[in-house]
């Protein structure tokens, strides 16, 4: 996981916690802001262009996911400034401190989308792991949250990949490295 450089630290940090370690936390916690922050936009933009069969039922799945990843967005955000950080939520900053590319998929089927999001999730809940292994060894308790976090991130993308799944367990979207060759697996 890259980490972006936080500076404008304040003074003090939460009791018990070193200034080293609040800050290392704190870059770590602003490049899984960032992550959340795109992950909603993401999730909103597959709301807005899933087109043909089942429709209606994966429009209306994702809207909770949206509101769940800008609550957890707003929960990083908010440990952050509890830390002494000062969180970054522009768009300026999800570009900056993000390695991945934009979201690639335009007007395309539910099956075509959700093969590509479960590529999304498969990044965004590796990297939340990364974040749980990280911090776990500087606080414990933002390895919680991030925790708690990635249960029910995992939990939607088992959504997602139950839509894609057949019936002796297989993936279409198996194997794919791109989401745009996930998307034309499932189309
Ligand atoms: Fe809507």
């Amino acid at each position: 996981m890259r980490v972006p450089n936080v500076g404008d630290m304040t003074s003090f940090t939460a009791p018990g916690l070193s200034t080293e370690a609040a800050t290392e936390v704190t870059a770590i916690l602003q490049e899984r802001l960032s992550a959340l922050n795109d992950l909603h936009l993401t999730l909103k933009h597959v709301h807005w262009n899933v087109v043909g069969p089942n429709f209606i039922g994966v429009h209306e799945m994702i809207d909770p996911q949206v509101e769940l990843a800008r609550g957890y967005a707003d929960t990083l955000a908010e440990r952050i400034a509890t830390l002494g950080g000062s969180p970054k939520g522009t768009a300026n900053a999800i570009e900056s401190d993000r390695s991945w590319a934009d979201y690639s998929i335009g007007r395309d089927t539910v099956q075509a989308h959700l093969a590509a999001l479960d590529l999304v999730y498969d990044g965004f809940v590796k990297s939340h792991r990364d974040g749980i292994a990280r911090t776990g060894e500087l606080d414990p308790i933002t390895e919680d949250i991030l925790i708690g976090q990635t249960a029910e991130l995992e939990k939607f993308q088992w959504f997602v990949r139950a839509h894609l799944e057949n019936s002796t367990g297989q993936l279409v979207n198996a194997g794919a490295d791109s989401e745009k060759a996930a998307a034309d697996s499932a189309r």
